[in-house]
C-alpha cells in the first residue's frame, strides 16, 4: 500500500497507510487507517491493563467537552449510554460530565472518577495537549482511557473518530463543486479550536483542496469553536471586505456556519453565499433546506458512538481480540505510539441526500426539518 505523507500542525506528520474509502452514505465501519510518524514521540501505548475477570457490572465514565457543539448531548452521549447497557444486560452503567469548554474543568472531571474508581474512561478533550496529566494519573491508576473524536495526548488505549483530514477535504471539494475553481472566487476561511488537534487536520484537508484554486481572502480560527468568537471574526471580515467581496465561506463547523450566515444576512446579502459547516445539526440541516447553508458534513454519530461504546466494553472485559476486531487501524499522538484506533468515513451532506443520510440514520425525522417554516422549501427539495 501506498504511504503518503503530509503534514498536520507543526511537528506532526501523517503517514496514511491505507486508501480512504469515500462511501456515500458512510454506513460501513471504516477501513482507513492513519499512522502519525513520531515526532518527539516519548511514550510508547496505553499501558493501563483492564483486569479480565470484569463481568457485566461496570461502570464506565464518559466526558464530552462543551454544550456549544449539540451533537455531543443530543446524540453520542445517549447512544453510548444505551449500548453499553446492552452489550452488558442492562448491568453496566455509566457516569457523564461535561466540561463546558474548560479543560482544568475536565481534568477534575478525570480525577473524581478516578478516584471514584470507574472502570474505564471515554473522553473528547477539550485541549488534547493540557488532558495528558489526567490521563496519566488514570493510567497509574489502572484506568484505561479511548480518545473520543479528538486524540488525547497521554497514555490512552484506544481511540475512535473519524478520518479528520478527510473532513477537511470534503469541505473544501464540495465548495469548489459549487463555485468551480477561479482564483476570481475569494474565499473567507474560519477554521475550529487551536487547542482541538481535528480542527488543524480539517484545516489541513480544507486548505489543500482551495489553495491555488480559489483566491483565500481572510482565514480565523475560532476560540473553543465558540459561534460567538466566530460571529465577531466575521464582522471583522465584512467590515474589511464588504460583502460584494465573499463568494464563499469555508465554517469548520455548524455552530461557526450559523453566526457567518447571520453576520452575512444582518449586512444584508440578497442571496447568502455558499458557506460550509460539519455536524449536521438539526438548524444546519434546515438552513440547507433553506439555501443558507450549502453544506454540512455528516459524521454518523450511531457509527462512533456506538463504536466507543463496544471497544470500552470489550477493553474492560479483557476481550482483546473483540478489540482489536474494533480497532484495526493504528494512529500515534505526539505522546503515545500505535494507538488501536477506529476511524469512520464522514459524508458531504447537500439538499441532494438529506434522506439517504440523517433521516435513514434516524437521527432526524422528516417531520422535525420541515417545520411549518420549511415546508415550502422541503417541498421543492420532494422532502416530505
Ligand atoms: C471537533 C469535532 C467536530 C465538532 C467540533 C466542535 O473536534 O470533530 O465534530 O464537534 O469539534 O466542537
Amino acid at each position: 500500500m501506498n504511504a503518503r505523507t503530509t503534514s498536520t500542525t507543526p511537528g506532526t506528520r501523517i503517514r496514511r497507510r491505507t486508501a480512504l474509502r469515500r462511501t456515500a452514505t458512510a454506513l460501513a465501519a471504516s477501513a482507513a487507517a492513519v499512522s502519525l510518524a513520531s515526532c518527539g514521540v516519548s511514550d510508547v501505548g496505553g499501558s493501563a491493563e483492564a483486569s479480565p475477570t470484569k463481568g457485566d457490572d461496570i461502570t464506565v465514565g464518559v466526558l464530552f467537552p462543551d454544550k456549544d457543539t449539540k451533537r455531543y448531548e443530543q446524540f453520542d452521549y445517549p447512544i453510548i449510554k444505551q449500548k453499553i447497557a446492552e452489550l452488558t444486560d442492562n448491568k453496566g452503567v455509566t457516569k457523564y460530565a461535561n466540561a463546558e469548554k474548560d479543560q482544568e474543568t475536565q481534568n477534575s472531571q478525570i480525577e473524581q472518577m478516578v478516584e471514584e474508581k470507574v472502570d474505564i474512561l471515554i473522553v473528547d478533550a477539550v485541549d488534547s495537549k493540557a488532558v495528558a496529566p489526567a490521563v496519566q494519573k488514570a493510567d497509574d491508576a489502572g484506568i484505561p482511557v479511548i480518545a473520543y473524536d479528538r486524540l488525547a495526548e497521554g497514555p490512552i488505549d484506544g481511540y475512535v473518530s473519524f478520518d479528520n483530514e478527510l473532513v477537511g477535504q470534503v469541505q473544501g471539494r464540495s465548495l469548489l463543486e459549487e463555485l468551480g475553481d477561479s482564483a476570481a472566487n475569494k474565499i473567507v476561511m474560519m477554521h475550529g479550536s487551536t487547542t482541538d488537534p481535528n480542527a488543524a487536520l480539517f484545516k489541513q484537508g480544507a486548505v489543500s483542496e482551495l489553495q491555488d484554486k480559489v483566491t483565500i481572502s481572510e482565514t480565523y480560527d475560532t476560540k473553543g469553536w465558540d459561534p460567538a468568537v466566530a460571529k465577531v471574526n466575521m464582522e471583522k471580515t465584512v467590515a474589511k471586505l464588504g460583502i460584494d467581496n465573499i463568494d464563499a465561506v469555508y465554517a469548520a463547523n455548524d455552530g461557526i456556519a450559523g453566526a457567518v450566515i447571520d453576520v452575512l444576512k444582518t449586512a444584508g446579502v440578497s442571496k447568502v453565499p455558499p458557506v460550509t459547516g460539519q455536524d449536521a445539526e438539526l438548524e444546519a440541516v434546515q438552513r440547507i433546506v433553506s439555501g443558507d447553508q450549502y453544506m454540512t458534513v455528516y459524521k454518523s454519530f450511531p457509527l462512533q458512538a456506538n463504536a466507543a461504546a463496544e471497544m470500552a466494553v470489550a477493553k474492560v472485559q479483557g476481550r482483546s481480540i473483540e478489540f482489536d476486531a474494533l480497532a484495526k487501524d493504528s494512529v500515534d499522538s505526539p505522546t503515545t505510539e500505535n494507538v488501536p484506533s477506529q476511524l469512520v468515513p464522514p459524508v458531504a451532506l447537500t439538499k441532494d441526500n438529506i434522506e439517504d443520510t440523517v433521516v435513514a440514520d434516524g437521527i432526524y425525522t422528516v417531520k422535525q426539518i420541515c417545520t411549518a417554516k420549511f415546508k415550502a422549501d422541503c417541498a421543492a427539495i420532494d422532502l416530505d
